[in-house]
């Protein structure tokens, strides 16, 4: 029997870890999740509600709330408003806790899966065969996010996305509850000077160099 495998991609924001961890899924053959997706949902869900970001309580009661099924990527979800009131909301531990079973049971499938996030090496799947953080300098990934807003109508002056991408790291690396971290057994993979075809491949090699190390 083949061994189930899982495939951690973490990293910060625009780094091309959703595009990478995507690719690797239809590679293998195996389910993707988007974890910045959920809480982008629970920070839509909270202003939906008129809330208030800093509430944790109603930040949780969302969360536990979440139809999993319903969430896919739409350009409200997608854009920067969410991500921002998704990085706020991520911060509190109730809502982390609330998203963490479905996420362990994603992945915990038979076959495995590829997950993406900020924790997914460290917290939802601390035995993923492979894990990767994918990176890149502020500036590169600014100027990626602000060609890929453009491209949908959201033009952003560069200064205000580097800000942006910069105020999400502080605050996603600097928070209690699963700050993001490089897991001490990931494999680090910049993207600066690569293009998208150069990262996946590259993405695929440190796979199957762990697959050989794990014995696949
Ligand atoms: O990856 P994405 O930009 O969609 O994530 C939005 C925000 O959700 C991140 O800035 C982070 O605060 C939070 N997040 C998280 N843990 C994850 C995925 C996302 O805290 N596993």
């Amino acid at each position: 029997m083949t061994r189930s495998l899982v495939i951690a991609v973490d990293g910060p924001a625009a780094s091309g870890k959703g595009t990478i961890a995507a690719r690797l899924a239809v590679h293998y053959g195996l389910p993707y999740l988007d974890t910045g997706l959920l809480y982008r949902a629970v920070g839509r869900g909270v202003i939906a509600a008129r809330g208030s970001l800093e509430d944790a309580g109603l930040a949780e009661e969302v969360a536990r709330d979440l139809n999993v099924t319903a969430v896919t990527p739409t350009d409200e979800l997608t854009g920067r408003g969410a991500g921002e009131a998704a990085s706020r909301v991520a911060g509190h531990p109730g809502v982390r806790a609330a998203l963490l079973e479905l996420q362990r049971a994603f992945a915990a499938q038979p076959g495995g899966a590829v997950l993406d996030g900020r924790d997914s090496g460290t917290v939802i799947a601390p035995d993923a065969r492979a894990k990767l953080f994918v990176t890149a300098t502020p500036e590169v990934r600014a100027r990626r996010r602000g060609r890929q807003l453009a491209g949908r109508g959201e033009a952003i002056a560069f200064e205000e996305m580097l800000e942006d991408i910069q105020r999400r790291d502080a605050r996603d690396a600097g928070r209690g509850a699963a700050p993001m971290v490089q897991a001490s057994d990931a494999v680090l993979l910049d993207t600066t000077d690569m293009d998208i075809e150069a990262a996946f491949d590259a993405a695929r090699r440190i796979v199957e160099a762990a697959c050989v190390r794990t014995g696949a």
